[in-house]
C-alpha cells in the first residue's frame, strides 16, 4: 500500500482556512490531520469542533482528528457531529483507555491512539488489535514546526513487530518533524501515514510539497 499524507491544519494560515482546505482538497494527500488542543494536556491551545464543523463542508477528505486533550470521553459525540472521521486519543490521557476506544467506535468513527515520544510501545499490547491507528508522536505534542526525535525510528520497528504479533490491522501514523529528508526512512520502517504541517504549510508551494512526499 502506499503511504498516506495527512497535511496538517496547524500550520496553516488561520485567516485563509477555507483556500487552506481546498489546496489539500485539490492535492494528492488523502487525509486531513486536525489537531485539537485544550491548553491542558500540551501546553498550547489550538480550535476544537466548531471550527471542525465549518471546515467539513469544503471536502470529502478523510477527518483525522488529535486530540491533545484531556478526558476526551466528554467531546466523543461532538466530534462526530462536527464531522469527524478518525479520532484519535492520547493513551496518557485517558485512565479508562479500553472504554474511549469503544465508545469512539460506537459513535461511528475510527479510533487511534496516540503515544508520546516517552511512551514505551508495551502499553499498546492489551489494546492494539481493538484500534484503526497507532499515532507515534515524533515531537512532544504541542506545537508544529519541532524537531524530530530519533528514537522514533526503532519505536516504529518495535511496534510493527507488535502489531503482527497481535494480528492487528491498524495503521501506523508519524506526526512531529516530518519532511522531505526522512519520509522516506519513516515509510520503510513501517509508517503508513505521515502528518506534515510546516513541511507543507510552510513552503511557497504547499501542493509541491505534498505531491513530493509521495514520491
Ligand atoms: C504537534 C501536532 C502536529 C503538528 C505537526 O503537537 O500534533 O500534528 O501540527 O507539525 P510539524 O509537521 O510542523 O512538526
Ligand atoms: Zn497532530
Amino acid at each position: 500500500m502506499a503511504h498516506i499524507i495527512a497535511p496538517s491544519l496547524l500550520a496553516a494560515d488561520f485567516t485563509e482556512l477555507r483556500s487552506a482546505v481546498q489546496l489539500v482538497d485539490e492535492s494528492q494527500a488523502q487525509w486531513l490531520h486536525l489537531d485539537v488542543m485544550d491548553g491542558v494536556f500540551v501546553p498550547n491551545i489550538s480550535f476544537g469542533p466548531a471550527i471542525i464543523k465549518a471546515i467539513r463542508p469544503l471536502t470529502k477528505k478523510v477527518f483525522d482528528t488529535h486530540l491533545m486533550i484531556v478526558d476526551p470521553d466528554r467531546y466523543i459525540t461532538a466530534f462526530k457531529e462536527a464531522g469527524a472521521d478518525l479520532l484519535t486519543v492520547h493513551e496518557e490521557a485517558c485512565t479508562h483507555l479500553h472504554r474511549t476506544v469503544q465508545a469512539i467506535k460506537a459513535a461511528r468513527m475510527k479510533a487511534g491512539v496516540s503515544l508520546n515520544p516517552h511512551t514505551p510501545i508495551g502499553s499498546l499490547e492489551d489494546i492494539i488489535a481493538d484500534l484503526d491507528l497507532v499515532l507515534i508522536m515524533s515531537v512532544n505534542p504541542g506545537f508544529g514546526g519541532q524537531k524530530f526525535i530519533e528514537n522514533t525510528y526503532s519505536k516504529l520497528d518495535r511496534l510493527r513487530d507488535l502489531r503482527a504479533q497481535k494480528g492487528s490491522n491498524a495503521l501506523i501514523e508519524v506526526d512531529g518533524g516530518v519532511g522531505a529528508v526522512n519520509y522516506r526512512n519513516l515509510v520503510e520502517h513501517g509508517a503508513d501515514v505521515l502528518v506534515a504541517g510546516n513541511s507543507v504549510f510552510g513552503t511557497d508551494d504547499p501542493m509541491a510539497a505534498i505531491s513530493a512526499l509521495l514520491k
